[in-house]
């Protein structure tokens, strides 16, 4: 006989079992455990709850990154300064990512460039807005400004993929990586001196540790998964996009001269810096 019963019954099993481990492999990286998921929540989520649990909603806790769900821009920007400087965004950032020094050194001479670019902007969500060309010129004077010297832009076309129709995947895939390069081309042009790595997608801890630990921390696309990381920076060598106000959405760039000027003195009052789109 080719081969006798049990010996084909062991074969089976062990075949059953290798393709399970195949679709459990797949659905890890396709969940996001294994590429930046929502890191960014968790945190906000875990930071609200111990310091303001009377306050604390789920929702409420998630977008406290964002200016308009506070009562007013001072209330905001003291609240994050304090954070920082009680070092609670820290102290949960490294007990997350425990053990990883060797990481944090790797990153210390590039400047992160993180580009959020992939269910976002293809989903509509108002807090993440396609920059203007504007913002990536404003991030590379900045750099060049802190003497930065190589950028490495970071980029993960998947987030969570499984929860978004097969269109968006594609426009992540294919757009994404198009959109970063017009953003290059425009900061080479207005910094010739910075350097840029080629693009990576780098692990969730990773890109956390990089965000608290490189020489600079830029966003090109607002993103509350590097948030917490790069505002707990004791430099404060970190860039993002206009953030808005309360009663103002993130982005919004055709605003009034008053509204203009509540950006400008709410930028005044950050321990981070934030583009304003006009004077
Ligand atoms: C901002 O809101 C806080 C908390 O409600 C309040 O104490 C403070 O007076 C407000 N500041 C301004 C400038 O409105
Ligand atoms: C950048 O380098 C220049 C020249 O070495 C120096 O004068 C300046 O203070 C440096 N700026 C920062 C922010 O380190
Ligand atoms: C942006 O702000 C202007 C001025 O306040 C307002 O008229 C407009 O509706 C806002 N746009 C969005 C998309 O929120």
């Amino acid at each position: 006989m080719f081969c006798d019963y049990r010996a084909c019954f062991a074969h089976a099993i062990t075949i059953c079992v290798a393709f399970r481990l195949l679709w459990w492999w797949h659905r890890m990286i396709d969940e996001g455990i294994a590429m930046p998921a929502s890191a960014g929540n968790r945190f906000t989520e875990a930071l609200m709850h111990a310091h303001m649990p009377q306050k604390y909603n789920m929702a409420w806790a998630a977008s406290a990154w964002v200016p308009e769900h506070w009562n007013n821009e001072s209330q905001y920007a003291q609240w994050w300064r304090a954070r920082r400087d009680d070092r609670s965004m820290d102290t949960l950032l490294h007990s997350y990512v425990v053990g990883n020094a060797d990481v944090a050194d790797r990153y210390r001479s590039v400047a992160l460039l993180h580009y959020r670019c992939s269910d976002v902007p293809f989903v509509a969500n108002p807090h993440y807005k396609v920059q203007p060309p504007q913002y990536a010129m404003w991030v590379a004077r900045q750099l060049q400004a802190w003497n930065v010297t190589r950028v490495l832009p970071v980029l993960c076309t998947h987030h969570m993929p499984s929860r978004h129709p097969w269109s968006v995947r594609w426009a992540a895939r294919t757009k994404c990586p198009a959109m970063l390069k017009d953003y290059l081309v425009r900061m080479r042009e207005t910094a010739p001196k910075l350097k840029f790595l080629p693009t990576r997608c780098l692990g969730e801890k990773e890109t956390l540790i990089a965000a608290r630990h490189a020489s600079a921390t830029a966003q090109l696309m607002l993103s509350s998964f590097t948030f917490i990381a790069a505002a707990a920076r004791p430099d404060g060598r970190f860039l993002t996009p206009s953030l808005g106000f309360s009663g103002c959405k993130p982005n919004n760039v055709s605003l009034s001269k008053s509204e203009n000027d509540r950006l400008h003195a709410l930028q005044r009052q950050l321990h981070w810096r934030m583009w304003v789109p006009t004077k």
